[in-house]
């Protein structure tokens, strides 16, 4: 099939390369000419394992084609996926589908026969209808079909969330759609998931629904931790023991910083925005944001104890800064806010990220960047674990740090307290 799928942002690029790879024609469309370029020389913007080898393997089959024409892209596909972003609008909780919109304007002109177009990204409840009102005009002649199908890949696994999801979501009320789209779905489909057909709306509301649902999971495991500290309770036996119910089940029960990343604070908060429209009170993602919000300041506290309340001079080593490993994404990562905190009361902070170093803390007054484990550790009082990259799996701090008082905050749990307690470190975790 000819597919066309407008932005290659995360989700944009990764299904239109992965789509590529199942055999159809892809033309991947963005307005930045930068990044189109990027991608003609087979450079990929973003940081995802392995998509940089799949993308060269069928550019070179000239079965993925990088342009910033629009026209051509949309003229020569059968379907369209709009891949825009979809940001919080500022000092609002709603998403803001300007761009979903303008393209919507915009492709209204290129279409002469049968299209399927189908938002791909986020976007909440009833934004197809709207959708369907600018391009009603072809809707009338049965040339469009206005389909719902979410994207539910994780960043750092996006190639294998997209090629073996647990569910294919497609909302649409149109049997022809439905038939073409299960056709280009059947080689994911067949292997292991699930293909589910709905409603439009109910589409659209299945991706918030998820995204709040597993921020509630963490929120409600990181609440937990912070009980378990003042009962002597190790989390990781509560995470296992509940995870163990199969009704629970034990993914995204792991404790540890606020969550972060492109969507749950977006689509938890733009979750809730629908719900005031319609009039409907979702207390459990008002107070699940809130808490998420409350556990940033929450964690600097106990850095403030660990140090004797004092920041002054002290230094502080982040290990990983971006929001889970495997992804150069800082968006709404932790250490945006812990990182400015330490540093504007008077602490030095020396962070390393495999991804290398970052622009949010290039201006913030002692903040360095240091290009290996050893150089950030070095001179630590504190080293703080805040992304649980493999490389920080297995360290041996006492050779790595100078400061014989060193202590270590663990923010992933990843080591044994036990053993810390054995090699005389004083450690301090999540929830243990
Ligand atoms: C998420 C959803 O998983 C995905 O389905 C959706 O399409 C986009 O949003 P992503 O943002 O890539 O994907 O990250 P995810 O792996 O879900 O982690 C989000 C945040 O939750 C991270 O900050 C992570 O550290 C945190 N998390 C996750 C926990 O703190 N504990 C867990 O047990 C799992």
């Amino acid at each position: 099939m000819k597919l066309c799928m407008i932005g290659t942002g995360y989700v944009g690029l990764v299904s239109g390369v992965c789509f590529s790879d199942l055999g159809n024609t892809v033309y991947c469309v963005d307005k930045d000419r930068e990044k189109i370029d990027l991608l003609n020389k087979g450079i990929i913007p973003i940081y995802e394992p392995g998509l940089e080898e799949i993308l060269r393997r069928n550019y070179k089959q000239k079965r993925l084609i990088f342009t910033t024409d629009l026209k051509f892209a949309v003229q020569k596909s059968d379907i369209v996926f709009i891949c825009v972003g979809t940001p919080t609008k500022k000092n609002s909780n709603s998403a803001d589908l300007k761009y979903v919109f303008q393209v919507a304007n915009e492709i209204k002109k290129y279409i002469s026969k049968y299209k399927i177009i189908i938002t791909k990204s986020t976007v909440p409840v009833a934004t197809g209808d709207k959708i369907e009102k600018i391009l009603q005009k072809l809707k009338k002649k049965k040339i469009v079909d206005v389909v719902s199908n979410p994207e539910f890949l994780r960043e750092g696994e996006a190639i294998k969330d997209f090629v073996s999801p647990d569910r294919v979501i497609i909302g649409t009320a149109s049997d022809k759609a439905n038939k073409i789209l299960k056709s280009l779905y059947l080689p994911i489909v067949k292997k292991t998931s699930r293909y589910l057909r709905t409603s439009r709306r109910g589409a659209e509301l299945i991706k918030y629904a998820s995204n709040g649902f597993l921020a509630t999971k963490i929120t409600f495991i990181n609440e937990l931790a912070n009980l378990c500290e003042k009962t002597g309770v190790d989390i990781k036996d509560i995470s296992v023991g509940m995870g163990s119910d199969e009704r629970i089940g034990e993914r995204f029960l792991r404790a540890g910083p606020a969550y972060g990343g492109s969507c749950f604070p977006k689509d938890t908060r733009a979750l809730l925005d629908t719900a005031k429209q319609f009039s409907t009170n979702l207390s459990i993602v008002n107070s699940v944001i809130n808490s998420n919000e409350k556990r940033k300041l929450l964690l600097t506290k106990r850095v403030k104890k660990i140090l004797k309340n004092n920041f002054k001079n002290k230094k502080i080593t982040f290990l990983g800064v971006t929001f889970k490993p495997n992804t150069d994404d800082m968006r709404e990562a932790s250490s945006l806010f812990m990182i400015p905190y330490f540093a504007k009361r008077g602490s030095i902070i020396n962070y390393f990220d495999p991804t290398g170093s970052k622009k949010e803390f290039s201006k913030i007054k002692r903040v360095f960047y240091k290009s290996d484990i050893k150089s950030a550790c070095y001179n630590a009082d504190i080293v703080i674990i805040h992304t649980e990259w493999n490389e920080f799996k297995f360290l041996n701090f006492k050779n790595l740090i100078k400061n014989k008082n060193f202590k270590i905050f663990d923010l992933r749990n990843i080591y044994s307290p036990n053993k810390m307690k054995k090699n005389n470190i004083s450690y301090h975790a999540i929830g243990r």
